[in-house]
């Protein structure tokens, strides 16, 4: 690809995923349950949270009162193959260029149809519980800080990160499977920073193979089984097991996690030989242990009532005690309004940063704290209160051009019969999900017998960064200088998810807490430009095809075609496709057996002269195991923007191909 040019790719329209629990269980072991999923990919060329209140706002036009920020939680997915620029503080876009509107709205219509198609789908039905283990699918990406947390705590632990997969399954009152939601703690970044495709991560391609061994391979995103793989205490887990190397030397890095080579990177990789294939075999791990639990009967019924709780809170008014292992004594600590450390610039081995800055950092600079005064200057008090955290930017002190981080969080929980889900702000650590868990365990012991799960839910509502343990943040790794609310922001959490769970089981309302200062997206600054115009190149119309595909074609073969193509940012296809494979049926019907959601598909789009607004996309397709042979052809939708104005429908297809599927093909694993 020519440096000049920017090309984009896609491969998957994401699926905001949300199941839906109503709040009305008629008998003790019958609950309401709707299930829904819809399509809030953003736009997919040129593009490099706090959804919530936009969100509610759409529902309350439809439904009134009934779904409200209480019994609504939103839990978000971290990942690099989604389009950006859809957070609203500064700091979450700035490695997009700035707000991008229709990511942010294509985000929110998502959510927010999910929700509407969830509530049509009401039925009775049951809830069961159950929870397996995936060993060699993920790795803690700051041991060191791990190892700084009390040894007798750790002792409890067999490994460094959580290995447990807790998947809920949703069954109708007619045995019908509706839905499962699985947590197992990864952060989906298997696709490194590299890359410029939309697409499903590890945990994203769990739930397409999830769901189509459910819905007897419908289309991905149209059956009517959804399966979720929710983020839970990811913070410092890493996908890459096969753990941080120098880039080009192959070495093991420093301990700060730099290389000796001239702009070195150390970042993490594995297990499989590139991204694709790393993101795939930790896919089909996650997802076989969700099918196992899924077909055994090692399950527990979930029964009893549903109740939610929310409080906003703001974090830099709280105060909270903290026992201190070292000295046995009981401090009165405090949070601290938002800043990042050095360390966070330093990126972490899952995405190293842009600049000479190193994990582990506890000191600071003089040019680049002139560089921050430059921006806004923390106080003395921020620094006392941060240490021992370097400030790089006083993000709580940053009003211009917008809030930089927000004080003000959500805090949720939901309890259903003797299951807790605590939808927590932002990404916690391993030892900071356990011990939220416990704290939390410790209030239902007081007041049932059994056994309680408890299941933290990550990046809930409000985005505000990381939270390590108290001790994890002395070490000042990229998520010790991520938690942006001082060394106490677990401790404060801790206390206030007690009470919440408390609330919750006493059924006592909560107060609704301080209103966040709501952005509205009309202030927001957007540098992405807007596509002006289209054309295709002389004596040619779109939708043509320069490169047709093989006349033959078998599995494991990868088939290419190029057509002219109009902008994708035109229309985002929005549950629709940019492109099909099609097989021709006995009936002389074409039938999509692939759209641009699959795994085995890639759609990259690619300006071939930006004065005349002429383009081109390539679609691949790997040729997938276990298809049928017959006639294939490949087909590519799209719109133009005509230069007199308007926007108009074009499509493409190839010549048809033959797919020959050798007799006696060797039934492999296969891993994409
Ligand atoms: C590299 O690191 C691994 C894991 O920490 C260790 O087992 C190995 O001995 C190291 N290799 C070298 C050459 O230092
Ligand atoms: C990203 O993955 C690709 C392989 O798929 C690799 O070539 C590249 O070096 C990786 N880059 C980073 C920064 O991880
Ligand atoms: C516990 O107290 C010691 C001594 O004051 C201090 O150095 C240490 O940072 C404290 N630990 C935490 C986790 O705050």
């Amino acid at each position: 690809m020519a440096t000049s040019v920017r090309s984009f790719l896609r491969t998957r329209g994401l699926s905001a995923l949300w199941l839906l629990l109503l709040l009305a269980p008629t008998a003790l072991a019958s609950y309401s349950i709707g299930v829904g999923r819809a399509d809030s990919t953003g736009p997919t060329a040129e593009i490099v949270f706090s959804f919530p209140p936009q969100v509610l706002r759409k529902l309350k036009t439809q439904f009134g009162d009934m779904y409200t920020a209480r019994n609504v939680m939103i839990s978000s997915t971290h990942t690099h193959s989604a389009p950006g620029g859809f957070m609203l503080d500064v700091l979450f876009d700035l490695t997009t260029f700035g707000f991008v509107r229709e990511s942010f709205d294509a985000i929110v219509n998502g959510i927010t149809k999910s929700i509407q198609r969830a509530h049509n789908a009401v039925v009775p039905g049951r809830i069961f519980i159950t929870h397996g283990e995936v060993l060699d699918a993920n790795i803690n990406r700051s041991p060191q800080a791990y190892l700084n947390n009390p040894k007798s705590e750790r002792d409890k632990y067999e490994y460094d990160v959580d290995k447990t997969l807790t998947q809920m399954q949703f069954i109708g009152a007619d045995d019908k499977p509706l839905g499962a939601i699985n947590w197992f703690a990864v952060h989906p970044t298997s696709m490194n920073n590299t890359n410029h495709l939309v697409s499903s991560d590890n945990v994203g391609y769990a739930s397409i193979l999830f769901e189509k061994m459910m819905n007897n391979n419908a289309i991905v995103g149209k059956g009517q089984f959804v399966a979720a793989f929710a983020s839970t205490n990811l913070g410092d887990v890493s996908p890459n097991t096969r753990g941080p190397k120098c880039e080009f030397s192959g070495q093991n890095c420093s301990d700060q996690y730099t290389c000796p080579g001239n702009k070195e990177m150390c970042f993490a990789s594995g297990p499989g030989k590139d991204m694709f294939e790393s993101t795939s075999i930790i896919a089909h791990k996650i997802y076989e242990e969700s099918v196992r639990l899924w077909k055994s009967d090692n399950t527990v019924e979930v029964i009893g009532p549903v109740r939610a709780v929310h409080q906003y809170v703001n974090m830099p008014e709280q105060s909270a005690e903290f026992y201190n292992e070292t000295t046995r004594i009981f401090e009165e600590v405090h949070g601290c309004v938002p800043a990042m450390g050095y360390s966070f610039a330093a990126g972490t081995t899952d995405g190293p940063g842009s600049f000479a800055f190193e994990q582990g950092t506890t000191t600071s600079n003089p040019f680049w704290n002139a560089v921050r005064n430059f921006l806004a200057a923390p106080t003395e008090n921020d620094i006392r209160c941060q240490s021992p955290k370097p400030i790089l930017l006083a993000t709580g002190r940053m009003k211009l051009p917008y809030q930089w981080q927000p004080k003000i969080v959500s805090t949720q929980v939901a309890v259903i019969g003797n299951v807790v889900i605590a939808g927590v702000p932002g990404e916690f650590t391993t030892m900071s999900g356990r011990r939220l868990r416990e704290a939390i365990k410790k209030v239902m012991n007081d007041v049932s017998v059994d056994e309680t799960s408890v299941i933290v839910a990550g990046l809930c509502n409000t985005y505000s960064d990381y939270v390590t343990t108290p001790e994890e943040y002395q070490i000042q790794r990229y998520e010790g200088a991520s938690t942006i609310y001082g060394p106490h922001t677990l401790t404060i959490y801790l206390k206030q998810y007690q009470e919440l769970v408390q609330a919750a089981v006493q059924n006592k309302p909560v107060p609704p807490g301080p209103l966040a200062p709501e952005l509205l997206h009309s202030n927001l600054i957007s540098l992405v430009p807007p596509v002006l115009y289209d054309t295709p190149r002389w004596g040619r119309n779109f939708g043509d095809v320069i490169q047709q595909p093989p006349k033959v074609a078998s599995p494991g073969d990868t088939v290419t075609a190029i057509f002219v193509a109009g902008h994708p940012r035109n229309n985002l296809m929005t549950d629709g496709t940019f492109l099909t494979v099609e097989r021709l049926e006995d009936d002389e019907v074409w039938v999509p057996v692939a759209t641009d959601a699959d795994w085995e598909t890639k759609f990259q789009w690619r300006r071939t002269s930006m004065i005349l607004g002429s383009s081109q996309v390539t679609i691949t397709w790997k040729i997938p195991q276990g298809v049928k042979p017959g006639e294939y052809r490949i087909r590519h939708n799209g719109y133009y923007r005509y230069v007199l104005g308007g926007v108009y429908p074009y499509y493409g297809v190839t010549n048809h191909f033959q797919m020959k599927v050798p007799a006696l093909s060797i039934r492999q694993r296969y891993y994409g």
